[in-house]
């Protein structure tokens, strides 16, 4: 036996890059995240959060507040929290919510999200939040850290530790921690019924196995990326969800490929945007919600018709994407408001793959840090 692996290597798991295993480790970092938090076949984060039934029915709106790809998880979070719990949502970068005089009361809920639970605008927001009266849930990956300590209400991600600088499991994991707490929201003021509540649950439940079909495809992925590391100008669009999600696609790419990209709601393109379209540019779409699928196809003709050479993903089983996109890629059906933490997936696999076809620095690229404590 010989053995050809060096202690680095071995930490890697055997794959190239951190980043590549924290990808891989999805399917966990989301079981582990769920494990504990149902009961009886609906979620129930009572054993862990203080807030009594009389606080969570007297909330009258909720503050997402995060830096990065944490922000992102947050304009996720709004949608899900307005869709199952009915209360209206704001979402702002940690370093402008301060600065902008947000309307907190004592009924103002606010949410802030921190992997590191240590970035210092969202820990000063987090006080400023408090000082103001407002209840705050941290929503973090580490077990004591500034946020986990500060926060009235604690409910953690169990992704394990992220080592690359670029978020992965920490992400879908937040995602995870947001879609439990607005079931729990949704369970105690009663705007779910059993029934929705117990469907919602299951297709959490399905998510980690889900997670690994997506990941089984990976190699898929890489001739794509192949292409678009030749490019130095692409653009994602979606609508709805998708245009959240494209959004974390992006910075993806534009963290550890270094190839300028843009996320873009789709029916906003004509408004400006689509003036950048030109033969050949890469454009990678999301059409994952069902309802607004006419729309994003009538948006994906308006930049093939300008040339551009579209990316599309959809759901397993679609037959209609394919007809409109020049290349496809699909993630297995959850319920829609589900479909990000399945649909990021193969987005984090192609700015991956991009960065190791250029060459550059993966898991720590160049300008970044993986925790940012001044402000
Ligand atoms: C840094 C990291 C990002 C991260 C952001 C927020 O910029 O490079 O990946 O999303 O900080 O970090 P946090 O630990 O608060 O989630």
């Amino acid at each position: 036996l010989r053995v050809t692996w060096d202690a680095v290597t071995a930490e890697k798991g055997g794959y190239d890059h951190f980043m590549l295993k924290e990808i891989h480790e999805q399917p966990k970092a989301i079981q582990d995240t769920l494990v504990g938090r149902v009961k009886d076949g609906v979620v129930d984060l009572s054993q862990e959060l203080s807030l009594t039934e009389e606080e969570i029915k007297g909330i009258d709106k909720i503050h997402f507040v995060a830096c990065g790809t944490a922000y992102h998880a947050g304009l996720i979070g709004k949608s899900v929290v307005e869709k199952l719990v009915r209360i209206p949502v704001e979402v702002d970068v940690a370093s402008e919510y301060r600065y902008r005089d947000p309307i907190i009361t004592p009924s103002t809920l606010v949410v802030v999200v921190s992997q590191s639970g240590e970035t210092a605008d969202t820990l000063a927001a987090l006080r400023a939040a408090k000082q103001a009266g407002a209840k705050v849930v941290g929503i973090t990956n580490v077990v004591g850290s500034s946020v986990a300590r500060e926060a009235d209400e604690v409910l953690m991600t169990w992704a394990g530790p992220e080592i690359a600088v670029a978020s992965t499991k920490a992400y879908t994991s937040q995602l995870i921690a947001i879609d439990l707490f607005a079931l729990h929201l949704a369970r105690v003021r009663g705007t779910l019924d059993e029934q929705t509540l117990k469907a919602h649950t299951t297709a959490l439940l399905n998510l980690p196995q889900q997670a690994e079909a997506i990941l089984e495809q990976a190699g898929s992925i890489q001739p794509l990326a192949a292409a678009i590391a030749k490019h130095d100008n692409l653009f994602f669009i979606g609508r709805g969800l998708d245009y959240a999600v494209v959004m974390e696609g992006s910075l993806k790419l534009k963290e550890i490929s270094y190839i300028h990209s843009e996320a873009y709601p789709a029916g906003e393109l004509k408004h400006g945007t689509l003036a950048l379209i030109e033969e050949g540019i890469p454009v990678i779409a999301l059409a994952t919600q069902k309802e607004i699928f006419e729309k994003m196809v009538s948006n994906i003709i308006e930049v093939k018709a300008r040339g551009a050479h579209v990316i599309g993903l959809g759901i397993e089983g679609d037959t209609e994407l394919g007809k409109s996109v020049d290349e496809t890629l699909f993630i297995p059906a959850t319920l829609p408001l589900l479909n990000p933490v399945l649909a990021v997936i193969p987005l984090q696999l192609l700015s991956y793959y991009t960065s190791v076809a250029r060459g550059l620095n993966v898991d720590k690229p160049r300008n970044l840090a993986k925790s940012v404590t001044v402000e």
